[in-house]
């Protein structure tokens, strides 16, 4: 099988275990991994865990494309291998340990994250571990479900390590590899449609730094995706019902690419059209594709669908498997740096839908870090989309923690997205869309229409106590804003991990 996949005879003398392969990843080694919620390579840490169990002392550096999952994060967060780790991240484990400041963290737009490698931002790139369907005739790389920063890892690394899946190798074609000049030299990178190919089937790679090639049978772990609650169907009744009626009264043209965040809010969002009239056959130009995005695609509803990574439950990942041939006509993977290009999302101009953990009364979003202090996963491409979509959605339930937390709030305990990028506000409840409305304006919608019915009249008091009190553009209390959140405190609900 290894045979098969590994096309350029000569790298074969490569192939070898894992427990030998990790001994190029030494105490203080920058480790740049493919993965990116899938794709990401699964023996090397198991055997880098291995040694620590043994009794040896050492930490790595870890840079992925986002998300990785139990089998990197988790088990080498749990082993204490980890010093620094960056981009996104959401696993438990991890996220922990760098509340407790046991691992170092920095928050990045994913959309930049490559070239900050290529111009040795974050150091040497040490060892590229990634896992690839197979290696070309000519020895570049085919990728398996994610494209994330894996090729620049591969172009900027000293050394390459390989773990061949047993992914079916009918991905190969589903990819666009293409890296961009970066500035002062940077042309404007030509995708004018949400499925234009613009890069090559394969990431490039000089096969004389490749120094370990494994066969790993290990899967991703797949995603869970609960049925639609309540919420998240309004709130995706609410977007589609708003866009078909700006489109309707001329005020946004039809056929514009549709961006959906992580998470089951964002799948519930695409399920939306599925029994949608109006949206018959949509572009999708987003970062990570879920279960419903295949929903769609076996509806004839999608014409193409661009991200960087495929992020599907346990059965979504056998309907995609078995028809693969398919699928791979409507789907491009790309790096995460064009599926998030702020460039590219501008000029298509994206309709962005992305989830908030808290939404201040004039548009102020906090989408990572809990009570101000305690992260959550990141900012992710959140911020490539909000700041660059042509219209900007934010969605949050109303409230969190079963109500006892009202996800409306006088001031975010922490500012990921300003107002100035927001355009409009929705929960379950009813969508503000604030572009025509002064800041106070904005305030009273997103009061009487976004917060929960239970929290309206504590967040209506602060208001009129802040205009009479502060009176300004935008009225505040300072230490009454943050004692808003302040009364969660004793339910110990605040804690993440
Ligand atoms: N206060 C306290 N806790 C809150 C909260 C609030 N206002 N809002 C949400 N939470 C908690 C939930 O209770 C839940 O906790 P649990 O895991 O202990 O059950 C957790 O945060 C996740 O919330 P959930 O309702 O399950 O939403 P989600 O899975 O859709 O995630 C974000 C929401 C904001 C955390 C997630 O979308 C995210 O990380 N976003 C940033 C990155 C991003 O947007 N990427 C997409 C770009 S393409």
């Amino acid at each position: 099988m290894l045979e098969e996949r590994i096309r350029f005879k000569s790298l074969m003398d490569k192939v070898t275990d894992p427990d030998t392969a990790c001994r190029h990843i030494q105490d203080g080694t920058n480790v740049f991994i493919s993965g990116f919620t899938a794709g990401y390579p699964k023996l090397i840490p198991k055997a880098l865990v291995r040694r620590a169990e043994a009794g040896e002392r050492f930490k790595i550096n870890l840079f992925a494309g986002a998300s990785t999952g139990d089998a990197v994060d988790g088990v080498l967060a749990q082993a204490g291998l980890v010093a620094w780790r960056r981009p996104y991240m959401s696993n438990r484990i991890m996220r922990k340990a760098i509340n407790q400041a046991r691992i170092r963290f920095k928050d990045d737009h994913l959309s930049r994250l490559s070239a900050q490698v290529r111009d040795g931002g974050l150091g040497e790139a040490h060892v590229a571990v990634v896992e690839a369907a197979g290696i070309t005739e000519k020895g570049h790389l085919i990728p398996t479900m994610s494209v994330g920063n894996t090729p620049t890892y591969v172009r900027e690394a000293q050394k390459i390590i390989i773990e061949i899946s047993s992914e079916p190798t009918a991905l190969e074609g589903i990819h666009d590899i293409y890296i961009p000049e970066d500035p002062p030299y940077r042309m404007p990178i030509p995708i004018y449609r949400a499925g234009d190919r613009i890069g090559k089937p394969f990431i490039e790679m000089d096969p004389d730094k490749v120094v370990a090639i494994l066969s790993s049978q290990e899967e991703d772990s797949c995603a869970v995706f609960n049925k639609p609650g309540e919420a998240p169907r309004k709130i995706a009744e609410h977007i589609l019902d708003f866009v078909a009626h700006e489109i309707r009264k001329d005020r946004m043209p039809p056929g514009l690419p549709w961006q959906s965040g992580v998470g089951d809010v964002a799948n519930a969002v695409l399920s939306g059209f599925v029994e949608d009239d109006f949206f018959q056959c949509i572009d999708i130009y987003s970062e990570v594709l879920q279960d419903a995005v295949l929903d769609l695609i076996d509806l004839g509803k999608v014409k193409a669908a661009s991200g960087s990574a495929m992020t599907l439950s346990h059965r979504a990942r056998e309907r995609f498997f078995n028809e693969l041939y398919r699928y791979r006509e409507k789907i491009v993977l790309r790096p995460v740096e064009i599926s998030n290009s702020p460039e590219v999302v501008r000029r298509l101009g994206v309709i962005a839908i992305n989830t908030a953990i808290e939404v201040d009364i004039y548009g102020q979003v906090n989408s990572t870090h809990l009570m101000g202090s305690q992260l959550m996963n990141g900012i992710g491409g959140s911020g490539d989309f909000i700041r660059n979509g042509a219209v900007s959605f934010i969605v949050t339930p109303s409230t969190a923690k079963g109500g006892k937390i009202s996800a409306i709030v006088p001031m975010v305990s922490h500012v990921d997205h300003s107002e100035h990028s927001v355009d409009v506000v929705v929960t379950e409840y009813g969508l503000v869309d604030t572009r025509p409305l002064t800041p106070r304006q904005v305030a009273e919608a997103v009061i009487k229409k976004c917060a929960h019915p239970d929290y309206r009249d504590l967040l209506w008091d602060y208001y009129q106590r802040a205009i009479r009190t502060s009176g300004g553009h935008e009225p505040h209390i300072l230490s009454d804003a943050f004692a808003f959140h302040e009364r969660y405190m004793a339910t110990g609900d605040m804690r993440v991990g």
